[in-house]
């Protein structure tokens, strides 16, 4: 399967078929992919917490939300825009937590993080699934998360992935990207 075109087609979902949850299967693949990825020293020091209880993952979302509208007060009235119940979550039927060991990770924490997930999006766009990575969650929800998930002491919750059917009534908008020859110097010796 050539990969470039499921790159060029991917773009985060924030609209998501509230007809339609996800098969656990098609869970267990995501993680899956996420369980495969690279990182430093081969640590692989992610542990995922999945949330398929779609009220509960409203009820996080709207827990967090505040702290959002708080600090971007642009965001209030959004979610009754985009007819979703909250702009954590976007109402996605499935979450997945990811935490970080703190104590083998310190030095990649950041990058391991960033493949895993990477990992995760790019087969749940093979699967037809859309997801969201979502730091807010951290950023306005880390304890409520870290309860929630029961996320223990040597871990650091970092980072949501929301998955679920993309509503077929939503276009899809890729968003732009700088032009290869910005970004990319071959460098002659
Ligand atoms: C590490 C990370 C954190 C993000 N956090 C949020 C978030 O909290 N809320 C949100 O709506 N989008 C979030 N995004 C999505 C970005 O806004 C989005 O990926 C970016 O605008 C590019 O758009 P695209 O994913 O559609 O290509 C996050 C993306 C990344 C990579």
């Amino acid at each position: 399967m050539d990969l470039l075109p499921i790159i060029q087609k991917r773009c985060s979902c924030r609209r998501y078929d509230q007809t339609r949850t996800v098969e656990r299967e098609l869970i267990d693949k995501v993680l899956e992919a996420g369980r495969l990825a690279p990182s430093g020293k081969n640590t692989q020091p992610w542990h995922f917490y999945v949330i398929t209880n779609a009220e509960k993952i409203k009820e996080l979302g709207k827990a967090i939300e505040p702290g959002v509208i708080k600090d971007v007060p642009k965001m209030a009235g959004a979610a009754a825009e985009k007819g979703v119940s909250n702009i954590v979550f976007y109402d996605a039927p499935v979450i997945v937590n990811v935490s970080m060991n703190k104590k083998n990770s310190i030095d990649t924490r950041q990058m391991d993080i960033g493949l895993t997930v990477e990992n995760m999006i790019l087969m749940a766009e093979t699967l037809g699934l859309g997801t969201l990575p979502v730091y807010n969650s951290k950023w306005y929800g880390q304890d409520l998360i870290t309860q929630t998930c029961k996320i223990p002491e040597e871990e650091e919750f970092m980072l949501t992935l929301c998955i679920g059917y993309i509503d077929p009534a939503q276009p899809r908008t890729v968003r732009p990207r700088k032009e290869l020859s910005q970004i990319a110097t071959y460098v002659d010796l």
